[in-house]
């Protein structure tokens, strides 16, 4: 069946579209709806405490502080996951596949992608205010001076810019939050499952079935995963980055799979391989959040030559 095909619409029902419909015609968001958490980093935050670091050095103490891994959940992030959880529904995600993967909104030379990228301002950390560049090069930076090859660098650097779909109007739980599969039954180790309940797909007798759309270890590059800016970085890179930094990208928030081993009927050899590269990635993600900016002038040079030997020398969204 096409892309063009069946698809469901939120209430579960059967419809026929000759064309894929914006998402905007099935339902309008409200302000609170779009933007529950007070900022992406929020989402950040709230990983850190169910994935804290375990080593225990001086440095890690003071990471901890400057986390404030006390503070309790926060209400804006219950809510961030229960819309997220309500609605991703496989027909959610194709819409935005088809408006975001064909990448016509903007193109632009990178660094001023990074320009673009920073003006997601975060207003509301009591501890830090470092952009989202910073947290990008002090993942990079992390991941350079443990001597990893330099793709890698490039993925620390470039993990995050999918999170520009927020400043194309995007609600927080369509940029950020833990990704899972669509199309097939949601696993109860993906955070707060209790909210799947009220996603139309686990009504959906296809969609709600263990395997769903998919067939046993087909292999998670025939699996659609919940829409996010993993996906999105991923489909902007692919052309540019070897196979694992690839990995990292698309499945750097699914925490269900590299965190908690969920969805292994869905994975198959060439993903098992490539799991050790996802899970290396993850702590330079989580873990190198510092309050001390990186000195740019200094790791100019070194990032534009990176940039230079990896990426077109235009993005395009
Ligand atoms: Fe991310
Ligand atoms: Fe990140």
């Amino acid at each position: 069946m096409s892309i063009q095909g069946i698809l469901f619409d939120l209430n579960g029902t059967f419809r026929k579209f000759n064309k894929l419909p914006a998402m905007s015609n099935l339902k309008t968001f409200t302000q609170s709806e779009i933007a529950p958490l007070s900022s992406l980093d929020e989402w950040e935050e709230d990983v850190l405490k169910r994935y804290p670091e375990q080593e225990s050095s001086a440095k890690t103490k003071e990471k901890k502080a400057f986390r404030n891994y006390e503070t309790p959940v926060r209400d804006t992030v219950r809510e961030f996951y229960r819309l997220n959880h309500t609605y991703q529904t496989f027909d959610f995600v194709q819409s935005k596949r088809n408006e975001y993967l064909q990448f016509g909104k903007r193109e632009m030379p990178v660094w001023d992608a990074f320009q673009f990228l920073n003006q997601l301002v975060d207003d509301s950390d009591p501890d830090t205010d470092l952009d989202q560049f910073q947290h990008l090069l002090q993942t990079s930076e992390a991941i350079r001076a443990d001597g990893h090859p330099d793709w890698m660098v490039l993925v620390g650097l470039m993990h995050d810019m999918g999170k520009v779909l927020c400043l194309f109007g995007e609600p927080q739980w369509a940029v950020v939050g833990d990704t899972f599969p669509v199309g097939c039954a949601h696993s109860d180790k993906v955070v707060y499952p209790e909210f799947f309940d009220l996603n139309p797909d686990s009504k959906n007798p296809v969609f709600s079935s263990d395997l769903g759309l998919y067939k046993h270890n087909c292999g998670l590059r025939n699996v659609t995963m919940s829409w996010g800016h993993d996906e999105y970085v991923y489909q902007m890179m692919k052309e540019s980055l070897p196979e694992p930094g690839l990995y990292m990208l698309r499945y750097h928030s699914f925490y269900a799979w590299h965190r908690e081993g969920a969805y292994d009927y869905l994975v198959d050899d060439h993903d098992r391989e490539m799991l050790k590269w996802v899970k290396l990635f993850n702590p330079y993600d989580l873990y190198s959040k510092n309050p001390e900016p990186p000195d740019w002038t200094r790791l100019k040079p070194y990032y534009e030559q990176l940039v230079n030997k990896y990426l077109p020398a235009t993005i395009k969204f």
